[in-house]
């Protein structure tokens, strides 16, 4: 073992020390691993949706955990809280935001300008950090919704055409017959005078 290796060229006395040194920088080395375990690491939305940025964390002992968000106006600090405390929102955040005890933050009915990049930074009370990202897209109105908005529009386009088309076809009808008619009537008249005239 290599702890053991540290103080092997050294008096009797010193070694133990040494070993117990090696023993600690050890212990200390591993505690300092944060481990950040981010599920979902790009999240699509539409407005008014409430978004759980789900995060998960180990490490030794209690951490403090910080939210910023950037975007392309900036870096913005959301929140900061050690699990187990009352977290301290930001101003901008305020009663649109709840913590949990494993890091994730929920954002509540988000608009288009929450989109961008989410960053959390879990700190160990040594001063060991790890960092993660969550990009979130907030889009203004489902496509879906957009595309049978456009389908029912052409539709009631569509059967307004017909009913013109039909219209007009009916109008020329009707004044087609009604020349017809007139002609008739025309004719027969012309045919009873010519009768008259026989019989004369
Ligand atoms: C989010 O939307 C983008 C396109 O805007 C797409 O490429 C991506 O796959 C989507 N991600 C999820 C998780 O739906
Ligand atoms: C974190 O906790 C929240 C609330 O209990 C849960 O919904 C979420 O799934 C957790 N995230 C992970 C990655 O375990
Ligand atoms: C909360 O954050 C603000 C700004 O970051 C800071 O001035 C304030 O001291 C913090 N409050 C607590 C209780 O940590």
């Amino acid at each position: 073992m290599r702890p053991l290796r540290c103080g092997r060229r050294k008096t009797r006395s010193i070694p133990l020390g040494l070993f117990a040194l090696c023993l600690a920088a050890a212990h200390c080395l591993q505690s300092q691993g944060v481990s950040l375990y981010i599920p979902q690491s790009t999240i699509n939305a539409t407005v008014e949706e409430d978004i759980l940025l789900s995060v998960d964390y180990s490490c030794h002992g209690v951490p403090t955990i910080e939210w910023k968000y950037t975007s392309n106006w900036g870096v913005q600090k959301i929140v900061e809280w050690k699990p187990g405390t009352q977290a301290n929102i930001s101003q901008s955040h305020k009663d649109r935001v709840c913590t949990f005890d494993n890091g994730s933050i929920q954002l509540f009915s988000v608009g288009v300008r929450d989109s961008g990049y989410y960053i959390i930074t879990v700190t160990e009370r040594l001063g060991s950090s790890q960092f993660g990202t969550i990009v979130l897209h907030v889009s203004e109105i489902l496509y879906e919704d957009l595309h049978f908005v456009a389908v029912f529009l052409a539709l009631l386009a569509a059967v307004a055409a017909v009913l013109i088309s039909l219209m007009w076809v009916c109008n020329k009808c009707s004044y087609k017959f009604q020349r017809k008619r007139r002609h008739k009537l025309k004719e027969s008249a012309t045919e009873e005078i010519e009768l008259q005239d026989v019989e004369c």
